[in-house]
């Protein structure tokens, strides 16, 4: 049987543990956190959740960045809100992480600006999508997408970057010797505990 990892019983260890698979989200593909859950709560006080790709994560400033179209459902919801809350779990690492927090749209700052800047051609045309994401469409084709050129002036009004600064993070590990887990709040650092799985 594999030993158990240094974070077992090391809450500093766990949460280097936890921004290091964070900050390899965006740049390993086949890391679990690369794809997260983003969940929202919609007008009627409902929960949402759906799959973001992750762009950013920064252990240094405490958050997380994903890109959307600001005309979408979870857009609107997190500018009504101004909160949003990143789930992942790394079968592999079997490692879940929940992340929530302020979050706020980038629409015309120099962050978005850098965002669009950086974002592939195949995915700036979606952002000049129309209608906009979430319209009923008469068949499920009905929609058109701007060529890459045109994406350029159409899209980019509809893009925005979302960043989340985590205010808490939770992680629970998995291993029959003993289950681990254990939530810390930002306030001056993290501040950490174990809590019961
Ligand atoms: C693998 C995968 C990655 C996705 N990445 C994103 C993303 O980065 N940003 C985004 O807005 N939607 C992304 N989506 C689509 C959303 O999950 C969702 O279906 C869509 O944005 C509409 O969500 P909303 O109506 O709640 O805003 C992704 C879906 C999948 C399956």
């Amino acid at each position: 049987m594999d030993p158990l990892p240094p974070f077992h019983d090391d809450l500093e260890a766990a949460l280097t543990e936890i921004w290091r698979l964070l900050e390899a989200g965006p740049v390993l593909r086949r890391n679990a956190f690369h794809m997260p859950a983003l969940a929202t709560v919609d007008a009627a006080g409902q929960p949402q959740v759906r799959t973001v790709v992750l762009r950013a994560a920064d252990r240094a400033s405490g958050a997380l960045r994903f890109h959307c179209d600001r005309r979408s459902d979870k857009a609107v919801e997190i500018a009504a809100t101004g909160v949003a809350a990143l789930h992942g779990y790394d079968s592999d690492a079997k490692i879940q992480i929940r992340a929530s927090g302020p979050a706020r749209l980038h629409t015309d700052d120099a962050l978005a600006e850098a965002a669009w800047a950086e974002s592939r051609a195949m995915s700036r045309v979606c952002y000049g999508a129309d209608p906009a994401p979430g319209a009923v469409l008469p068949t499920g084709g009905a929609y058109a997408l701007p060529d890459a050129e045109t994406a350029l002036t159409t899209g980019r009004p509809n893009f925005c970057a979302v960043v989340v600064e985590v205010a808490r993070l939770e992680f629970l590990f998995l291993d029959r010797r003993g289950h681990r887990r254990a939530a810390w709040m930002r306030a001056d650092g993290w501040r950490g505990c174990w809590l019961a799985p």
